[in-house]
């Protein structure tokens, strides 16, 4: 068994020795969003360090465990903290939890994200549902021997973000009056910000949004077959797109601001998708 499937198996076995429960949607929660999970019907939580092999999540404003529990009555598994490729885990790491998530049934994958705008038309408190994504540096976690129970060695990304649940949540944002851009999400590496010409790069590319986190799970979730869909939290504009330097403070305040309207929406998602 390739030694990567090997490590999901076994974190699976760890995390199923302490639950039973088939969760229908998985959610990764972004920066500043993480306190969405408490207001959920909690049946129980995992704490990362728990399972075994499990790489834990260092970033601050990141709780890292698992909670398990209703929205209405749809059984959801959320990431409460995610596990960034900044903090210098391998690619496949990266994307462990996301994979184990489908593992225990998740079929759907909703994708959240604080981002900076690199769109003029953009401002921070926006939400952006993302159409498409670019990565600028950041690997694949699908390089290496293939995971042939997982999915195919070429998998198709022509549509990563399923079309169906984009009408779906253009038209709850619509209903709701909550203002939702579409955009194309660009992944780097960070830990650092991006420099003003970097930001350039990504607007010349064709990207509304940039970030840290997200291409790379969806490319894995995508891999085996789950249906996905992103939600950008706009919350700076990114560097060289205003005079102020970048500071995270600011992402975890516009973060805060919003966060009620966001977590609204995304139980409405939840619900209809
Ligand atoms: N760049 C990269 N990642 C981010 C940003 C940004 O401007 N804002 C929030 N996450």
């Amino acid at each position: 068994m390739n030694n990567i499937y090997k490590k999901l198996v076994t974190c699976l076995e760890s995390v199923k020795k302490s639950i039973d429960f088939q969760p229908e949607t998985a959610l990764i929660l972004g920066s500043g969003l993480g306190d969405y999970a408490d207001g959920i019907r909690i049946v129980q939580t995992i704490d990362y360090a728990q399972i075994e092999g499990f790489p834990t999540s260092t970033v601050a404003g990141h709780k890292g465990r698992f909670v398990f529990g209703y929205v209405k009555e749809v059984p959801v598994v959320i990431m409460q903290g995610r596990v960034h490729y900044y903090e210098g885990y391998p690619m496949t790491d990266v994307v462990l939890p996301t994979r184990l998530m489908g593992m225990l049934g998740a079929r759907k994958l909703i994708l959240t994200n604080a981002a900076g705008t690199t769109n003029p038309d953009y401002k921070p408190g926006d939400f952006m549902l993302i159409k498409d994504h670019i990565v600028s540096g950041v690997p694949s976690p699908l390089i290496g021997e293939n995971i042939d129970e997982l999915g195919a060695r070429f998998p198709d990304m022509s549509e990563v973000y399923s079309g169906r649940m984009r009408s779906i949540i253009r038209k709850t944002a619509e209903e709701m009056g909550v203002t939702l851009r579409e955009g194309v999400y660009m992944q780097l590496t960070g830990p650092n910000y991006e420099t003003p010409a970097e930001v350039r790069m990504c607007r010349l590319l064709g990207g509304d949004a940039v970030g840290m986190s997200t291409a790379c799970e969806a490319m894995a979730a995508r891999h085996m077959g789950m249906e996905i869909c992103g939600i950008s939290c706009i919350t700076n504009l990114a560097a060289g797109m205003s005079q102020e330097p970048l500071d995270h403070k600011e992402v975890q305040e516009t973060a805060d601001r919003v966060g009620k309207q966001f977590k609204e929406l995304i139980t409405e998602v939840i619900c209809r998708i």
